[in-house]
């Protein structure tokens, strides 16, 4: 079997939106028996909660819907570029930071925003999962869902492309 495909979602802080993408990509990449095809990771664009585990928030909005967060926050550095062959970043300044630092028009051109992958969102126009952490718990599961849908369109876009590569 080729190498796993590997991703790394992005987020300013790596302890709310990333890992909630991240562990909601492991579980549905799980249910649909692609596990072993895809590696899943995350970062934050700045070093604030570097070894923090998931805020608090995030990790009890994940847990009630069937999802177990874990890992501590990191950054993601210009290295990092050459691990990934998709860098998803979560709204368009996490973007911009990641395209700031990249080390080349290569590394770029793996930088994508999730909801690029919701069909729905990309026909709305709306392409950002919005920063819940200064906000109420609204935002949390405002955020679960958008990510749920995104990973489930990025989920299908990743079969058709292990489908060509065998
Ligand atoms: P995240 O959320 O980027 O989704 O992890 C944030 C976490 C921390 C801060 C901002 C956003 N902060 O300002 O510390």
């Amino acid at each position: 079997m080729d190498q796993p495909l590997r991703l790394c979602f992005v987020c300013l802080g790596n302890i709310c939106r990333s890992p909630t993408a991240e562990a909601i990509m492991r579980h549905r990449l799980r249910e649909r028996g692609l596990a072993d095809r895809v590696v899943v990771e995350s970062a934050g664009t700045s070093d604030w909660h570097v070894g923090d585990a998931a805020d608090r928030r995030a990790a009890e909005e994940a847990r009630g819907r069937g999802i177990t967060m874990d890992g501590c926050a990191r950054q993601f550095t210009p290295a990092d570029f050459a691990r990934y062959d998709l860098v998803l970043a979560m709204d368009h300044s996490n973007r911009a930071d990641l395209l700031a630092i990249a080390p080349g028009e290569e590394a770029a051109a793996r930088v994508r925003l999730l909801r690029e992958f919701d069909p729905a969102a990309a026909d709305a126009g709306d392409l950002a999962v919005p920063d819940p952490y200064f906000g109420g718990p609204d935002g949390f599961v405002h955020v679960f869902d958008l990510v749920d849908a995104a990973c489930q369109g990025l989920i299908d876009h990743l079969e058709a492309r292990l489908s060509r590569s065998g």
